[in-house]
């Protein structure tokens, strides 16, 4: 049987993760996979997390069946962070999955389901795992412009001139806050101009909302996915509990569908469920039930908030520190947009050879397009990462 197989490529993001521990250099930087640390390059488990999960410890009562969508009382909680009164909420169903990517994979099999091989509007660039969840779906992947090299900005006009030009059967993928890979994200003014465009050509948003709280605050983060909901008829959401909660291998989502009305709602929904009893039957509890007793505790929410604002102010702090420290050494402006960009990530624009020279060299990890993820800086070595990216790129 296996003899008819090639070899599958291997995901460059994960594959850094192996590579960076297999390096014996004690000077060795992580700027690679997206995953939060503190200042003592530490993932760590969130008070809130830890608080959860001791009350989960003495008081659950049973480790029976959920069913299909999951945990209910995380369900609902996570529809009052995400809408807001965005929306009438019997148009909205919601499901929990293992993950964003979870999320994004029985969220795509339903787009097919609906428009078999629909094209799905990515944009450029977008997560390395966007494209591979599309086409092992059935669906077809083009690219809207995103990311202006020069500026390291949104490219906007462009952008939204390639998104005028769709309609509906076409899906756009939209990044809702913290875009990965690039850091570059959109104004409210911007979501205002894509959720009109929208409302007027027909085209589905599909949001991926893996970074809630990362960027400039949860209110301020879902603006867009809100302005979204409220301008169009259908929207489709992938929302992560993985890097918020810092819960990565918990693995826990939710998948977020919108209808026009509550019957089409429904029927969509059976649809999902029947995905999901036929890919893995039901999503694992546990970090569901984390995320809904912190949610609905008021002082665990106010802990959880507090945290994610350190985590938040800490990246924000540390862009600042690393365009600050590239500035004095080189007289230029040119990476000041690490500190305008928002979210885990930035994409700085070095070669792939420069890439390469920072790991071989200094031991400093980022993936291959040149993302590098803050969270990884380490506060005392900004210093020495300002002169390897400024040699790296030979200045
Ligand atoms: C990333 O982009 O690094 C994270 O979302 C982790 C992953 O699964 O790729």
């Amino acid at each position: 049987m296996f003899e008819t197989l090639t070899k599958a490529p291997g995901d460059k993001i994960l594959a850094l993760m192996g590579e960076f521990a297999a390096d014996s250099r004690p000077t060795k930087i992580d700027l690679g996979v997206g995953v939060y640390k503190d200042e003592k390059g530490v993932t760590p488990v969130m008070s809130a997390v830890r608080k959860a999960e001791e009350r989960m410890l003495s008081s659950e009562k049973t480790k029976t069946y959920l069913g299909i969508a999951g945990n209910k009382g995380y369900g609902e909680a996570v529809l009052e962070l995400v809408l807001g009164d965005s929306v009438a909420r019997d148009r909205v169903r919601i499901a929990q999955a293992p993950g964003g990517t979870g999320s994004l994979w029985v969220l795509m099999q339903l787009v097919n389901r609906a428009r078999p091989g629909a094209t799905v509007h990515v944009s450029a660039p977008t997560w390395a795992n966007h494209n591979p969840i599309a086409l092992n779906s059935g669906l077809e992947v083009a690219t809207y412009p995103y990311f202006d090299p020069t500026t390291r900005g949104v490219k906007f006009e462009q952008m939204l001139a390639a998104i005028d030009r769709l309609g509906p059967g076409d899906v756009v993928l939209l990044h809702g806050c913290c875009h990965n890979p690039t850091g570059a994200n959109l104004s409210e003014a911007q979501w205002d101009q894509v959720a009109a465009s929208l409302a007027r050509t027909g085209a589905l948003p599909f949001i991926d909302l893996a970074y809630l709280g990362f960027g400039d605050g949860i209110e301020a983060d879902i603006y867009g996915t809100r302005k979204i909901l409220s301008s169009v008829p259908e929207t489709l959401i992938a929302f992560s509990g993985s890097k918020n909660f810092g819960l990565y291998r918990e693995r826990v989502g939710a998948a977020i569908l919108v209808a026009r009305n509550a019957g089409e709602a429904e029927t969509a929904y059976s649809q999902l469920l029947n995905i999901i009893r036929g890919a893995y039957s039901q999503p694992p509890d546990h970090g569901a039930e984390i995320i809904r007793t912190i949610l609905t505790d008021p002082a665990l929410r106010a802990e959880w908030e507090d945290e994610l604002a350190t985590m938040r102010n800490r990246m924000i702090s540390l862009r600042k520190k690393l365009s600050d420290a590239i500035r004095e050494r080189s007289n230029s402006t040119d990476f000041d947009f690490v500190a305008d960009h928002r979210g885990m990530f930035s994409l700085l624009g070095l070669s792939t050879e420069a890439v390469d020279r920072l790991k071989a060299g200094d031991g400093v990890y980022m993936t291959g397009d040149s993302r590098i993820n803050v969270a990884g800086i380490p506060e005392d070595r900004v210093g020495d990462l300002a002169e390897a990216f400024l040699t790296a790129i030979g200045r």
